[in-house]
């Protein structure tokens, strides 16, 4: 039977590996709250991811960075009681892993156990590989994340795409080899050239999803807010945008002004 035509009742890390081998491509977006998260799943979406991006869509910084672990596992909570379907994975924050594997492990333990999760994502690659071995050893599930890592903003110092240099984009073939091997069970790869991601998906054996990787890989993500026009300052070329929803709200926001203001709202069938 093809995995493509099989229908899941709940997804697992499983399921992704058998979306992989059948052809089927993954479908993931990011949520951050229960009303969202409970369209998102019921859209059957296959992952959804509680990304850092909330540090951006929710609470209007410029990047990631500021973001807690306890913020995290706020948004996580609501997200994980939302859905019935998919796969939930949580971003281990800025800060929650980076200075020592046992803080590392520690945190996606409360992130596991707090919120509920299924799953956690964290970025890098050979320069987190001890904190990536001891999260995997007490068994939690770990998504990796190359390419343009938004976390290293400040290192980077832009957004553009990454690894269009041999060099870097041999670390990155290198680090995705790194992650199958430590035992990830999928990798996000994010702006890098299309050939360098379809070269990635060829090499490796665990699901490889793309934001602004082209086509060739696993899977697709993007950001909830970006892709249903509520962000309206973000355009890179890879965001496709299937709403309008800003202006759409704004609309129905000043009717409800209007209403109000003119005494059309409430009428006689809404009151008591
Ligand atoms: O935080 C996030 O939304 C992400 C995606 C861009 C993959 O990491």
């Amino acid at each position: 039977m093809s995995a493509a035509k099989k229908s899941y009742k709940r997804i697992t890390t499983n399921s992704l590996t058998e979306m992989k081998q059948a052809g089927e491509k993954i479908s993931m977006l990011t949520a951050y709250d229960y009303s969202m998260a409970k369209a998102v799943d019921a859209a059957n979406i296959d992952v959804i991811l509680v990304g850092d991006s909330a540090s951006n869509v929710m609470s209007g910084h410029e990047t990631t960075l500021p973001i807690t672990l306890d913020q995290m596992l706020y948004h996580a909570s609501a997200v994980v009681r939302a859905v019935k379907r998919a796969l939930v994975v949580v971003d281990l924050p800025f800060g929650s892993y980076q200075s020592d594997p046992k803080e590392a492990l520690r945190s996606s333990i409360r992130i596991m156990k707090e919120a509920g999760a299924h799953a956690i994502k964290i970025e890098g690659g050979v320069e987190i590989k001890d904190s990536m071995t001891r999260i995997l050893n007490a068994g939690i599930p770990v998504m990796g994340h190359l390419g343009l890592t938004p976390q290293s903003i400040y290192k980077f110092g832009t957004y553009t795409v990454r690894a269009k240099e041999d060099a870097e984009a041999a670390k990155l073939l290198e680090d995705a080899k790194l992650l199958e091997r430590l035992g990830c069970f999928a990798l996000v790869l994010e702006k890098i050239p299309a050939g360098l991601a379809e070269q990635v998906a060829k090499a490796v054996t665990i699901p490889v999803i793309g934001i602004g990787a082209g086509n060739e890989v696993d899977g697709q993500v993007l950001v909830l807010h970006d892709m249903l026009g509520l962000t309206t300052e973000f355009s890179p070329r890879f965001l496709r945008r299937y709403m309008n929803l800003y202006d759409q709200m704004t609309n129905a926001i000043q009717q409800y002004v209007k209403d109000v203001k003119s005494s059309d709202f409430p009428n006689t069938d809404e009151q008591y």
